[in-house]
């Protein structure tokens, strides 16, 4: 994102938006001249930053329904108006790499399902749902679901595809759902500027990644950064990674 990209001023919320691939997103678009909001369930040591621009930091789970009506009230009366929803916050079934009950798919405790969708998929709904009135006062509404690969039930069907074997069904499934509602709202908001699409970030070093993930946070924040500031003319309803389609 350049500085003299049409989305300078835009105001931006990035949930999860502390630390990793949320905070490289946060950093790009400050960089790039927007007021960032971010939230997560904990204060960071230190906001995104990007030269003197500051994130603004929002304390809020997003899974509590009181923390979300606050968030608003503080969107609304700092900004009045919500440019970009960047539906990061994510949690993992269990650790990495994926091996033991909390990701088989036979023994998965249902307590661990209902966890991890609460996270990845109610709680975005929700929110989305809480935001729309003030997304539809953009010009040019953006909603971006952080998906992932391993959400594609195309490729963990496929034997050839490289995900074959990367089977964590809590967290897949969790977002396989959060893609359909990406499908179901890009439909429903077919007649006006905004565009909802779901992103697979790349495999990207965070504390859900890990260590041996090779791609830094600043990468990892591209395909979001792309589809948030996609022209009037681009796509809605899609799955992409760093600009190509990935199939449901
Ligand atoms: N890393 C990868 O390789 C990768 C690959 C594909 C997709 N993704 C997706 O990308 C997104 C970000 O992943 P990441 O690797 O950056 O994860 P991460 O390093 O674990 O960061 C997750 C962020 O979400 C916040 N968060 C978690 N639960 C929350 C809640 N209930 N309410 C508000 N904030 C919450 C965390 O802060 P608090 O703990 O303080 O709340 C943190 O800021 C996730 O949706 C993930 O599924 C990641």
């Amino acid at each position: 994102m350049s500085q003299s990209s049409q989305f300078n001023q835009r105001v931006v919320l990035v949930t999860g938006g502390t630390k990793g691939i949320g905070r490289g997103i946060a950093e790009a678009f400050l960089g790039a001249g927007a007021r960032v909001v971010v939230c997560a369930r904990s204060a960071p040591e230190q906001l995104p930053v990007s030269g003197e621009a500051r994130a603004e930091f929002a304390t809020c789970d997003v899974r509590d329904a009181d923390a979300v009506r606050e968030l608003i009230a503080q969107i609304t009366s700092r900004h009045g108006r919500l440019d970009v929803l960047i539906n990061n916050a994510g949690v993992a079934a269990g650790g990495f790499p994926p091996v033991g009950p909390e990701h088989s798919t036979g023994e998965v405790p249902l307590d661990t399902l209902r966890r991890v969708y609460e996270t990845n998929f109610f709680a975005p709904v929700a929110l989305t749902q809480t935001l729309l009135p003030l997304i539809r006062k953009s010009p040019a509404g953006r909603i971006v679901n952080l998906s992932s690969i391993l959400g594609s039930l195309a490729l963990h069907a496929d034997p050839k595809s490289p995900i074959y074997q990367a089977k964590s069904f809590a967290y897949d499934a969790s977002k396989t759902a959060l893609n359909a509602f990406t499908i179901h709202l890009a439909y429903e908001l077919r007649d006006t500027p905004i565009k909802v699409n779901s992103a697979h970030p790349g495999w990207v070093k965070t504390d859900m990644g890990g260590d041996s993930a090779p791609m830094e946070l600043s990468e990892g924040a591209k395909t979001s950064a792309a589809l948030a500031t996609l022209p009037a003319d681009g796509p809605t309803g899609g799955f992409f990674h760093l600009g190509q389609p990935l199939p449901w």
